[in-house]
């Protein structure tokens, strides 16, 4: 990520419609306090610490690539106080260190238009998500990133996807899309999609 990317997934106006993002993920994918939740690429760990202050599900284990936004993180849950409530990792979104079958629900915004193989990690989601288990994600597609804020993000052009790739990568790796896919502020490929059980 650029320093001005990394500005703006730190800064005050992420943080806000982020409010909105799990607002959104506990509307469309119905997590519950008994499940198990993953926040996967989880930056500085906003989403992670709204997700446990919104729902107090049994776990929240969240990991990013990046070990300076995991330190972030560990700031923040710290402060809140509620570093004890989330499992923190430094992962890779394509060889995620979970066991089958692990998760009950996950949220990811904006991760996997930074991965180039997004496909494998799509295959990772299918495999640690229990049969049933609900994918909540947000995404620019290729065309959203060539307009508006992103035109000032430089992303590599492998780690992009249109909706119609976006939905069979999803098939492919188990995870049945709920249609229609929605969208939100900064994303225009967001929804739900289940495990096959
Ligand atoms: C645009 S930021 C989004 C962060 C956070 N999800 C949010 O919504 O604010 C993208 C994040 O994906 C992480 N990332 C990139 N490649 C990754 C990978 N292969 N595995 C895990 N995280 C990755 C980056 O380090 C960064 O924190």
């Amino acid at each position: 990520m650029s320093f001005f990317e990394r500005w703006l997934v730190n800064s005050p106006f992420r943080a806000r419609l982020q409010r909105g993002e799990v607002d959104a993920f506990i509307r469309w994918a119905r997590p519950t306090a008994g499940d198990a939740v993953l926040d996967m690429g989880c930056g500085p760990g906003t989403g992670s610490a709204l997700i446990w202050e919104r729902l107090r599900p049994r776990l929240v284990a969240a990991f990013d690539f990046d070990p300076a936004m995991v330190a972030l993180a560990e700031r923040r849950l710290r402060r809140s106080g509620i570093d004890a409530n989330v499992r923190l990792l430094v992962a890779d979104a394509t060889h995620m260190p979970f066991a089958d079958s692990s998760f009950d629900a996950a949220f990811e915004s904006g991760v996997l238009h930074h991965v180039p193989d997004w496909q494998a990690a799509l295959r990772e989601m299918g495999r640690v998500l229990k049969g049933g288990g609900r994918f909540w994600f947000a995404e620019p597609s290729k065309g959203r990133l060539t307009r508006g804020l992103y035109r000032f993000l430089p992303h590599a052009v492998e780690s992009t996807f249109d909706v119609e790739e976006w939905r069979a990568a999803l098939s492919e790796a188990g995870l049945q899309v709920e249609e229609p896919l929605r969208r939100l502020p900064l994303w225009d490929i967001c929804g739900v999609a289940t495990k096959r059980a």
